[in-house]
C-alpha cells in the first residue's frame, strides 16, 4: 500500500490524522521539520520537510498517493510547494477555513485568507483530486485562550462575551479528513465543519469551570483593554481578526452544520465533551 502523507503532523489536526490513520491500518508517512522531537508513535514514518524549502518535499512525496495539507508557514513558497505536491500525489485534502460561508463570523478581515485562496488556486488548477475541509473555530483554541488564566487562578478576563461559535473538535476534523484521504466520493468536496451546538464564549468559559470543578469568574474586558493587554503576546493582526469576528458574531446564532453527522453517520462532539477529555490542561 502506498503511503498517506502527513503535512503539519506535529500540529493539533494533523496529529489527529496521523493516529486515525494509523489505527485504521493505513500506512501513514508523516512530515515534519524536526523529526527527532516530532514525539509521532512507532511505527509512522517521520521524514524531514520544510514547507518553505521545497526541493525538501522529494523524499516525503516519494511513492505517496495522499496528502493531507495544513499551510501555516510563510505563503513565499506556496507556488513551488503545491507544484512539489500535486505533480506527485492523486489526491490531496487540504484544512482550509470556511470563508465562503456567508455568516459575518467568517467574513472579517483575515489575513490566512489569501493564503488559502492561493493554495487552494494551485490545487484546483492541478487536476488532481482534492477536497477542501473548512472548520469554524476549534474547540482545541480553548487551552490557549483561557488555558493560561484557568491554571494560574479563578478569574478569567476576556472580550465579547457574548459572541458566540460552534467549536468543533479536532478528532471530528481529523475524522473527515481521514474518510477524504482513504475513500472515494470526497472529490471536490468542500466541507464546511463546526461544533454541534452555538455556544457564547461566556458558556463556553463556564463550561470549563463546571467540568474542572473550578468557581470561575468571568469578567468581560472591553477591546481598547484587550488590544492594551494582548499588546506583545500575540501579533496585532491577529489580535484585530479575534476582535472583528466576535464583535460581528454577537446578536445571533453560531454557523452549525451537520456536515460532519452526514459524513460519519454520528453526532459530532460536543464542547463539554472536549473540555472532560482535555481537563488536565486547565489544573495548575
Ligand atoms: N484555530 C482555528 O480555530 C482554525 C479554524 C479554521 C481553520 N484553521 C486553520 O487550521 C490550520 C492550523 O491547523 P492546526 O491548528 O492543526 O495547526 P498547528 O497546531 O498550528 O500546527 C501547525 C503544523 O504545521 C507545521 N508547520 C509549520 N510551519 C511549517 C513549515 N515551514 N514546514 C512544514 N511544516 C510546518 C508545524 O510543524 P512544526 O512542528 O515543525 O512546527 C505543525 O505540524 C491553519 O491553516 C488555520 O488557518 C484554524
Amino acid at each position: 500500500m502506498k503511503p498517506i502523507l502527513v503535512i503539519g503532523a506535529t500540529g493539533r489536526v494533523g496529529r489527529e490524522v496521523v493516529s486515525q490513520l494509523q489505527a485504521a491500518g493505513k500506512p501513514v508517512r508523516a512530515m515534519a521539520r524536526t523529526p527527532e522531537s516530532a514525539g509521532l508513535p512507532e511505527p509512522v514514518e517521520v521524514v524531514y520537510g520544510d514547507l518553505t524549502l521545497p526541493a525538501t518535499l522529494d523524499r516525503c512525496l516519494e511513492g505517496a498517493d495522499s496528502v493531507f495539507l495544513v499551510w501555516t508557514a510563510p505563503p513565499d513558497t506556496v507556488a513551488g510547494t503545491l507544484d512539489q505536491v500535486t505533480k506527485r500525489a492523486r489526491r490531496i485534502v487540504f484544512l482550509s477555513a470556511p470563508f465562503k460561508t456567508p455568516h459575518p463570523f467568517f467574513q472579517q478581515p483575515n489575513p490566512a485568507r489569501r493564503v488559502a485562496e492561493q493554495i487552494e488556486r494551485s490545487i484546483e488548477g492541478a487536476g488532481i483530486e482534492w477536497t477542501f475541509l473548512r472548520p469554524g473555530m476549534f474547540a482545541a483554541n480553548a487551552r490557549h485562550f483561557w488555558g493560561p488564566q484557568i491554571r494560574g487562578g479563578n478569574i478569567v478576563r476576556w472580550p465579547y462575551l457574548a459572541a458566540p461559535t460552534a467549536p468543533i473538535d479536532e478528532r471530528d476534523i481529523a475524522a473527515v479528513a481521514v474518510r477524504a484521504l482513504c475513500e472515494d466520493g470526497h472529490a471536490g468536496a468542500e466541507y464546511v465543519l463546526t461544533g454541534p451546538e452555538s455556544l457564547r464564549q461566556l458558556e463556553q468559559i463556564a463550561t470549563i469551570g463546571d467540568v474542572t470543578g473550578r468557581a470561575l469568574r468571568i469578567e468581560e474586558m472591553s477591546p481598547e483593554e484587550t488590544r492594551r493587554e494582548w499588546a506583545g503576546l500575540y501579533p496585532p493582526p491577529a489580535i484585530d481578526m479575534l476582535l472583528n469576528a466576535w464583535a460581528a458574531a454577537v446578536g445571533q446564532a453560531a454557523h452549525v452544520t451537520s456536515t460532519f453527522a452526514e459524513i460519519t453517520g454520528r453526532p459530532a462532539r460536543k464542547f463539554r465533551e472536549w473540555v472532560a477529555d482535555h481537563a488536565a490542561d486547565f489544573r495548575g
